[in-house]
């Protein structure tokens, strides 16, 4: 992709995987708009303080449901950097949730994830922007009970929505869906969009707040539970993940999907690699059977050049950064 006007703009700047990836954008000279919902907010102070944000970095007042916003933060930019969309821990907090679970769900996550985003490709389109990077997830590709058994996994397989909802995984459902209606807009309007779908995120925060996906290896640590599924984890270091959208945007012959992943590992196995490195903390004290393997595939992505950091790589620095905010204390 041409270099010539390199001024993207991110969504969604301050959380976890934005923060990387508008670092790693400024890095590479590009000059961004990061969207956040609350401008001023000291949850946000750590972008103000990147390398080059002082010339390079601006941010804007946007939420994904209000398309005024987004076109305000998008205007004059080639690129957008899709990231924005509600990450739940293990509940979605609504009131009116005890008298209809279905309706927290959509408001909550289903709503922002799937609007939100057509609402961001609408503006895209107004802008005239080349190309927008969507970060879906590696939930929009597994959850789907009729792939081939012992078949690998890769961006062919499509989550099941159906299958989705009828066993609550609302998440999945919210990002499949905005997946899916992404490319469908994509196809009606002629709009470039390419999408990346990370498996679960580790690696160093940047922000002060804890998100979902770190809280996942802080619970390993914390918790001591007595006893944990011992299911599949795929991970990939959320550097890595910066470093795939960005290749996802400039290279010229990057198109639809993009599965990014890099370690599968049993949780049993997690813990006790984990265990051996910092024997220190209070790790589940026994395991249940977790289920089937999953073969997955990013060859796809390494295709486009994209490679990936060791697993100890990614937890070490996880936990150094985690020690550093207090959170292992
Ligand atoms: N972490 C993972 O393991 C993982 C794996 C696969 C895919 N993903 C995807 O990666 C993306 C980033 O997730 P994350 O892990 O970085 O989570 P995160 O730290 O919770 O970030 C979520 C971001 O979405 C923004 N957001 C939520 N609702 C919004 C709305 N209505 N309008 C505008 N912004 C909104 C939040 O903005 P505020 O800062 O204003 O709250 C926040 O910046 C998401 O699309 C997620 O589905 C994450």
């Amino acid at each position: 992709m041409a270099q010539a006007n390199k001024k993207v703009c991110v969504t969604g700047a301050g959380g976890y995987l934005g923060s990387w990836v508008v670092k790693h954008l400024l890095s590479n000279n590009y000059i961004v708009h990061g969207t956040v919902r609350q401008p001023g907010d000291a949850k946000y102070a750590h972008l103000n303080q990147l390398e080059k944000a002082s010339d390079n970095l601006k941010l804007f007042k946007a939420d994904v449901l209000d398309y005024d916003s987004l076109c305000s933060s998008i205007a004059g930019c080639t690129g957008v950097f899709h990231v924005a969309s509600p990450v739940p821990s293990s509940s979605v907090s609504n009131p009116q949730a005890a008298l209809n679970p279905t309706l927290n769900f959509f408001v909550e996550l289903i709503e922002p994830a799937v609007k939100g985003t057509l609402n961001v490709l609408k503006a895209c389109l107004e802008a005239n922007v080349k190309r927008v990077v969507v970060v879906s997830s590696g939930s929009a590709i597994f959850l789907n009970p009729r792939w081939p058994e012992g078949q690998i996994k890769d961006e062919a397989c499509w989550s099941d929505k159906e299958y989705c909802a009828a066993t609550n995984n609302w998440y999945c459902l919210s990002k499949t869906e905005a997946e899916s209606e992404a490319f469908e807009f994509a196809k009606r309007s002629g709009l470039d969009v390419v999408s990346v779908c990370p498996t679960l995120i580790l690696g160093p925060l940047m922000q002060s707040t804890i998100n979902a996906s770190s809280l996942v290896l802080i619970k390993i640590l914390k918790e001591g539970y007595e006893s944990q599924e011992n299911r599949d984890r795929s991970i990939v270091d959320v550097r890595d993940v910066a470093q795939a959208l960005l290749l996802a945007y400039e290279k010229p012959e990057a198109e639809g999907r993009y599965l990014c992943t890099a370690h599968r590992i049993k949780a049993r196995d997690l813990s006790d690699k984990l265990r051996s490195m910092f024997p220190q903390y209070n790790y589940p004290k026994s395991f249940t059977d977790g289920g089937k393997e999953e073969k997955l595939s990013s060859e796809k992505l390494q295709r486009l050049g994209w490679s990936y950091r060791s697993l100890e790589e990614t937890l070490v620095d996880s936990i150094e950064s985690y020690r550093k905010a207090g959170i292992l204390d």
